[in-house]
């Protein structure tokens, strides 16, 4: 695999993942599988994050600790199915910035048509996690990528759920400077752009709408 993929393999990733496909969970329980897995993933894709030596007075004594430095998040999901991923990478991050990307999938072309924007205003300062659940032709991670590189942010992450490897292929080979993240890396597309297995249509699952 790419050296630009990370695959996160942790078992409780894995665990909730089972779940997450199964077809019999339904939405309030998707809802949290998601968020639990942005969560877990958030922690592993912030593994490199550089830490700065501080001091501070424990009820005991002075002591030397370690915060992160100055470098500041944003997360960017693509809606709408990323925002059902925005609350358990906060819970890790509470101090992040949040921009959003309306994209969706044209279901005749599968190409990302998209409809809203709003990135935050010093995004120039910014680390960019961008989230979506699912990354199948590539299309929409592509174009949200492209949109977010406008702003110059500091740097792009991608994280996704599932990924399918024509999407991997594609986003990699669009956007060679993006590290990519994911819980799974699945067989293949259908004839109608779905992952297989994959775990259907994510942001329908995460809001009922089936
Ligand atoms: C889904 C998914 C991704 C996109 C992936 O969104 O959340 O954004 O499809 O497909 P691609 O890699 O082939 O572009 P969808 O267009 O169904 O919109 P939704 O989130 O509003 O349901
Ligand atoms: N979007 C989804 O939500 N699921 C897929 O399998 C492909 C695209």
């Amino acid at each position: 695999m790419n050296k630009q993929v990370f695959i996160m393999d942790h078992p409780l990733i894995q665990h909730k993942l089972t779940f997450l496909r199964d077809k019999n969970t339904g939405s309030k329980e998707f809802r949290e599988l998601v968020g639990e897995i942005a969560m877990l993933m958030c922690y592993e894709a912030t593994r490199d994050l550089p830490l700065e030596e501080t001091t501070i007075e424990t009820p005991i004594s002075k002591t030397k600790t370690k915060v992160i430095a100055g470098r500041k998040l944003a997360f960017v999901p693509i809606l709408r199915a990323g925002l059902g991923m925005v609350d358990g990478v906060l819970r890790m991050v509470p101090a992040a910035k949040v921009g959003h990307i309306g994209l969706y999938r044209d279901h005749e072309t599968l190409q990302p048509v998209e409809y809203y924007s709003k990135l935050p205003l010093d995004i120039n300062e910014r680390e960019v996690i961008v989230l979506d659940p699912m990354l199948a032709t590539g299309g929409s991670g592509i174009d949200a990528v492209t949109i977010i590189k406008r702003s110059n942010p500091k740097s792009i992450r991608f994280m996704c759920i599932i990924a399918a490897p024509e999407g991997v292929k594609a986003f990699t080979a669009a956007h060679p400077d993006v590290e990519l993240y994911c819980a799974a890396v699945d067989d293949h597309l259908n004839e109608n752009g779905y992952i297989v297995p994959g775990l259907g249509d994510a942001g329908d699952r995460i809001f009922g709408t089936l």
